[in-house]
């Protein structure tokens, strides 16, 4: 950082690896973060996402590199980091021995907040997570879209400066996850927030940035924009025939040597190209064909993703 009206990032990543034996889960990862961003980290099932998460949030030690939380080293300062961090992990760990109003107490208690505090900003909190109804219950009885409001809940109990939540709606419905992104949003500039998901939706949604990891590595970073705009020169269309004998069409269309993919879809036929000048090729080509309509198709960070990975984003 040379210039020094630049913020100090909220968090920096610096060549972190972690080896589990053989198995190198995360690989030389650096990253920065900036104080007040929702952040989002994309990427498939065994990617390194939570083993990031678990360092940074200092549940666990990298085997390399290093990485800091405000300021703070992550392997000298865990104490201090955790004071300041709220985490919400994959799996929901609530005390089903607890209310869910008695786990967020506990929760305030072991970070040394005084009762006059907590009482009112945990009332605060159920609240805004539509459970003040529901605080003398045990969280068994919550359905999943309420269990993972109530640990969210809990991270914000001590108001924390950086949020790491590791895949916050992964089996919510579509409206608890609606919900749940309002909320998320509503905190954004008054905290960072770093957040995984494989819901390309989510990250489209609600971050400013998005990194895309791979195996360990990053392999994409930038806005939802600039991740679209670094596709390879493909684009897609989509061409709606009128007429009956579309597979003729589809053979034709498929052996063209600038068609690198075609799907058929009822009378919805969609191309991939080479690039959008190839276009030309295919309206000469189809000369003649009942065509309705042709359409440029919006890409979407899923293309992105299978681009760079030639994988899938599991749902
Ligand atoms: N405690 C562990 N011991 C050994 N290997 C592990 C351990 N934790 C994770 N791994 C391995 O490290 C890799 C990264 O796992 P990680 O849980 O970080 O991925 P992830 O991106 O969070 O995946 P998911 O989307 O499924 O949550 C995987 O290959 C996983 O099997
Ligand atoms: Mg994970």
């Amino acid at each position: 950082m040379g210039c020094s009206d630049m913020p100090v990032p909220s968090i920096i990543i610096n060549s972190l690896t972690k080896s589990y034996g053989g198995l190198t889960a995360l690989d030389s990862f650096s990253l920065e973060v900036e104080q007040g961003a929702i952040f989002g980290l994309l990427g498939p099932n065994g990617a390194g996402k939570t083993t990031l998460i678990r360092i940074l949030t200092t549940l666990m030690r990298q085997s390399a590199g290093d990485a800091s939380i405000e300021g703070l080293d992550i392997l000298r300062s865990g104490r201090d980091i955790r004071r300041m961090i709220g985490v919400v992990s994959q799996e929901n760990s609530l005390d089903r021995y607890l209310t869910a109003r008695e786990n967020l107490e506990l929760h305030a208690r072991l970070h040394g907040m005084e009762k006059q505090l907590y009482k009112s900003r945990i009332d605060n909190l159920l609240e805004l997570m539509g459970l003040a109804g529901r605080q003398l219950d045990f969280p068994d009885t919550f359905s999943g879209g309420m269990q993972r409001r109530l640990v969210i809940a809990r991270a914000l109990v001590h108001q924390p400066q950086v949020l790491f939540l590791d895949e916050p709606t992964t089996g919510l419905d579509p409206q608890s996850r609606r919900a749940v992104w309002e909320y998320v949003r509503s905190l954004a500039g008054s905290m960072t927030i770093f957040l995984t998901t494989h819901y390309l939706e989510e990250a489209e949604q609600l971050c400013d940035r998005i990194a895309i990891m791979d195996h360990g590595r990053l392999i994409a970073l930038g806005s939802t924009q600039e991740l679209k705009e670094r596709l390879s020169g493909a684009t897609v269309y989509e061409i709606e025939f009128s007429g009956q004998d579309i597979d003729r069409y589809v053979v034709l269309l498929g052996s063209m040597p600038c068609v690198i993919d075609i799907k058929q879809a009822g009378s919805k036929v969609t191309l991939t190209l080479e690039c959008w000048e190839c276009l030309s090729e295919i309206v000469t080509s189809l000369n003649g064909a009942p065509v309705r309509r042709i359409s440029l198709l919006e890409r979407t960070l899923e293309d992105v993703f299978i681009s760079l990975t030639g994988e899938k984003v599991r749902e």
